[in-house]
């Protein structure tokens, strides 16, 4: 015999592995032949046909090398990790923050040029790496536990700005002028102390009020240059809310547009990162706490316009409920966008809009 084969799970197929038969759905058509090497999207496939477990080329694990005896569901997001796809983009993401990182620091600490234009050129050749809505927040959300510095978030946020202006239509001029609103919002950090920043636990209230004071210094450190007024504003208005519920000055109107758009990918971000208590969110809780945290502090079309577009980029997509169950979306609920109808896998609906006891806990 020439090779080995073994049994995996779906969720732990990587880009990578070679089928070692042919895979069959249930009503026995072929999926895949018989020695196709998998990646990202062969293996995104195969849970849409709810396959479980596939033969693959090499040598049988021994059981408790498996890893199938932990209780957590690893997910998807170990597929996205092991994609080709991810490691370029993850090698692309450290080459734009190193940039960005060198060219704020040294505009902030050493009276430098800032490199406008090679910041946007950094943050644009990224986005454009990802062809989908899918890819970009696949990316973003696997990122997560790599990076957690005021250079990631502002890099996210840029991507996030850029993702939302297209969502929104806006022009080719305007786009770049909102994804470096993104990338330059939290610029004022770099004058705020680094232990108070990465300061584990929550803020006394002088903390606190030192932080919020990043607004401005931002606004001080672009006021001079000759970059679009937006982009200044955005600095210094970034938390300001439509219920007069944010900061510096807690304005409820005539709160910059760009500084809206922002506010919106600022919060996102914030909502994806790790936490040391909590992975990151799936969009489906994101969804939900943007909806319990009261969308009357954003603009309407915009965070309309992004939250039915997050849930679209996952209809389809198979879910893992809070009680443990998988399903697929079938059918968003434009009233509820984090409660869509779910299918089971024997052919049973359910609305979880019906159900208040059950949640999406995250996507497979
Ligand atoms: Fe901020």
């Amino acid at each position: 015999m020439g090779f080995f084969m073994k049994k995996v799970n779906l969720n732990y197929l990587k880009a990578g592995m070679v089928t070692a038969d042919a895979i069959k759905a249930k009503n026995g058509q072929t999926i895949m032949e018989k020695g196709v090497t998998l990646d990202r999207q062969s293996i995104l496939r195969l849970s849409f046909y709810n396959i479980t477990d596939v033969y693959v080329e090499g040598e049988p694990e021994k059981e408790t090398d498996a890893g199938q005896k932990h209780n957590f569901t690893p997910s998807y997001s170990q597929k996205v990790k092991s994609s080709q796809q991810f490691q370029t983009f993850q090698f692309d993401h450290s080459v734009a923050l190193n940039f960005i990182k060198n060219n704020f620091e040294n505009y902030v600490f050493h009276n430098q040029p800032l490199d406008i234009y090679g910041l946007l050129k950094q943050t644009t050749v990224l986005f454009d790496s990802c062809k989908t809505s899918l890819d970009l927040f696949d990316m973003l959300n696997n990122m997560r536990s790599y990076d957690d510095t005021t250079y990631a978030h502002s890099l996210n946020v840029a991507l996030i700005c850029r993702r939302l202006g297209k969502w929104l239509k806006v022009d080719a001029a305007s786009l770049d002028t909102l994804t470096l609103c993104g990338l330059l919002h939290d610029i004022g950090k770099l004058r705020i102390p680094e232990e108070i920043l990465n300061k584990p636990g929550s803020y006394t209230d002088e903390e606190f009020d030192l932080v919020k004071k990043h607004t401005q210094y931002g606004y001080d450190l672009l006021r001079d240059l000759p970059l679009d007024p937006h982009i200044k504003a955005s600095a210094l208005l970034h938390h300001e809310r439509c219920d007069g519920s944010g900061y510096p000055t807690g304005v409820s109107e005539d709160i910059d547009t760009y500084a809206l758009v922002v506010a919106i990918a600022d919060v996102y971000d914030a909502m994806t990162a790790a936490r040391p208590h909590r992975p990151p969110l799936c969009p489906f809780q994101v969804i939900s706490l943007f909806e319990k945290d009261g969308l009357q502090k954003y603009n309407p079309k915009f965070i309309l316009t992004f939250l039915k577009h997050i849930a679209q980029t996952y209809q389809n997509n198979r879910i893992i409920l809070s009680d443990g169950r998988s399903a697929t979306i079938v059918m968003l609920n434009q009233n509820s966008l984090s409660k869509p109808i779910i299918r089971f896998d024997d052919g049973e609906c359910l609305d979880l809009y019906t159900t208040s006891d059950l949640h999406i806990q995250s996507v497979l």
